[in-house]
């Protein structure tokens, strides 16, 4: 049985099939078909809805892709679609901006826009611009300009609320939905809420597999058409879900949303928080997390050559017991991870940094948002009496795997700026790495563009002056 709220209304409904999505839900078993299938792959948008959680005592609403999220994730929570917004006749202000800006020809891509804008003027419109708020939004025949216009439109109200909104009997009935969906023996979704009920779950289901935001795994699913039928779902385990400022550490757990993360990486990590804002989009970082980055070991997953540099430490939770290990033992080839059968990732202590200590980090993609890397660098050193000491360097799109490169460090270390050879550095670079050439980038632009941020690291360290007059421009 799994139980939420659909515009208001509330919906227990049976025979949920674990990978069931979201949009399937919407569209096949509740017949509302204004949530539309643009990509399957958390791409276009088209298929945005938002959903709405109890936290601290009210409803928190964030923006989602329903194609690659599982429908067993909506236990307990508001799902609001497009249909939820007018008031019979009477169109949403976000709709009615849309209609007078002139914001929609097809309209295909109409209703994720909407949901989009009508979640970002909820949650206040100074927290992201429209641009970043309508990033994972393709629209293909209107063009971005009427759509910003409504937007601008739209940052001069006040949001309007449905009707639904605000009803104390649908945050006191969502409150006390249990958590797991119920009887979760049998449904093939569970989704435990702590260490305690997580390990027992893992032992009943040792052939299950673990989601958290599911911006990955959803994919295997709509786009590898594999069927998923057992699922334990992270995202509610307490202990995953926590955040730790302790005595010269963050410690952020797995499934920690990228969005929350965010202001605790600006305060600390500021580098690393402007990476994670160009992490897909919007509705991927209100879901995706580190422990699911980390789960795919992908070579191009952004988060992880900055995990490498700034020598991050993983705590690894078994069935019965946990064990520690720098993220630089984790990756042992192209998609393989050090993990043991029934090992997940627990927690992530990131150090912080010492005050002489410099973290860089470039994402060289062929679009700014929602798009995966060609290469990432993520730096880090110490700059001390003009000379570069304790270098560790990280690539991602070099190799199989996200890597250090210590032979190119090597070239660094204990040098000062005039005594790089930046000849040596290339051929370091060439010697370490042999990148495919695909769609994204050559191998040759590759090793170019790995020597290229290096040495952008080098001039913003010892000259930011110029630095700023260069590379403001690029
Ligand atoms: C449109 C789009 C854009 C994207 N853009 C980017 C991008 O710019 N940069 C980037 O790096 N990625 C990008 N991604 C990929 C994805 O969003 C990230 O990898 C994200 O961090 C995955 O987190 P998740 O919680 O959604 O993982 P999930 O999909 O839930 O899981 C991914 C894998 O990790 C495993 N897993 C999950 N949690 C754990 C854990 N705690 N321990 C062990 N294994 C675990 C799962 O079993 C699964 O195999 C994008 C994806 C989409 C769909
Ligand atoms: S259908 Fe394209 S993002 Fe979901
Ligand atoms: S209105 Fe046609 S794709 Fe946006």
């Amino acid at each position: 049985m799994l139980e939420f709220y659909l515009n208001g209304t509330p919906i227990r409904m049976d025979d949920v099939e674990p990978d069931l999505t979201v949009l399937e839900l919407l569209r096949e078993r509740q017949h509302l078909c204004g949530t539309k299938e643009g990509c399957a792959s958390g791409d276009c948008g088209a298929c945005t809805v938002v959903v709405g959680e109890v936290d601290g005592g009210s409803l928190k609403y964030r923006a989602i892709n329903s194609c690659i999220a599982f429908a067993g994730s909506l236990q307990g929570r508001h799902l609001v679609t497009v249909e939820g917004l007018a008031d019979g006749e009477t169109l949403h202000p976000v709709q009615q901006a849309l209609v007078d800006g002139h914001g929609s020809q097809c309209g295909f891509c109409t209703q994720g826009i909407v949901m989009s804008l009508f979640c970002w003027q909820l949650n206040g419109t100074d927290r992201l611009s429209a641009q970043e708020a309508l990033a994972g939004n393709l629209c293909r025949c209107t063009g971005y300009r009427p759509i910003l216009d409504a937007a601008t439109m739209l940052a001069r109200q006040a949001p309007a609320l449905p009707a639904w909104s605000g009803s104390p009997d649908m945050m006191a009935c969502l409150a006390a939905m249990p958590n797991d969906v119920i009887p979760a023996e049998t449904s093939g979704y569970r989704r435990p809420e702590d260490l305690t009920s997580l390990r027992a779950a893992m032992k009943d289901w040792p052939d299950a597999h673990v989601v958290a935001g599911a911006t990955d795994l959803g994919l295997e699913r709509t786009q590898a058409l594999k069927r998923l039928p057992k699922l334990i779902d992270l995202s509610r385990v307490a202990e995953l879900a926590a955040i730790e400022e302790g005595d010269g550490y963050l410690e952020v757990g797995a499934a920690v949303v990228y969005s929350r993360l965010q202001p605790y990486l600006k305060t600390h990590f500021p580098v690393f928080a402007a990476l994670l804002s160009r992490l897909g989009s919007e509705q991927i970082r209100q879901r995706g997390t580190l422990g699911g980055n980390l789960g795919t070991a992908s070579p191009i997953g952004d988060t992880l050559p900055v995990l490498l540099a700034l020598d991050a430490q993983l705590c690894l939770l078994g069935p019965d017991a946990e064990r520690g290990m720098p993220v630089s033992d984790f990756f042992l080839g192209y998609r393989k991870t050090a993990l043991q059968a029934g090992e997940i990732v627990a927690r992530i202590r990131l150090p912080f940094l010492a005050p002489q200590r410099v973290c860089k980090v470039y994402k060289v993609s062929k679009r700014w948002e929602d798009d995966i890397s060609a290469v990432l660098g993520a730096f880090s050193f110490s700059f001390e009496a003009g000379c570069f000491r304790d270098v560790r360097l990280a690539f991602g799109g070099m190799a199989a795997t996200p890597v250090l490169a210590p032979a190119v460090a090597a070239e660094l270390e204990g040098r000062s700026q005039d005594a790089i050879d930046w000849s040596r550095v290339e051929a370091s670079l060439a010697a370490s790495f042999q990148p495919m050439s695909d769609v994204r980038a050559s191998a040759g632009y590759r090793l170019k563009v790995a020597a290229n941020l290096l040495r952008r690291a080098v001039v913003e360290t010892v000259q930011p002056d110029t630095a700023t007059r260069i590379f403001d421009h690029a």
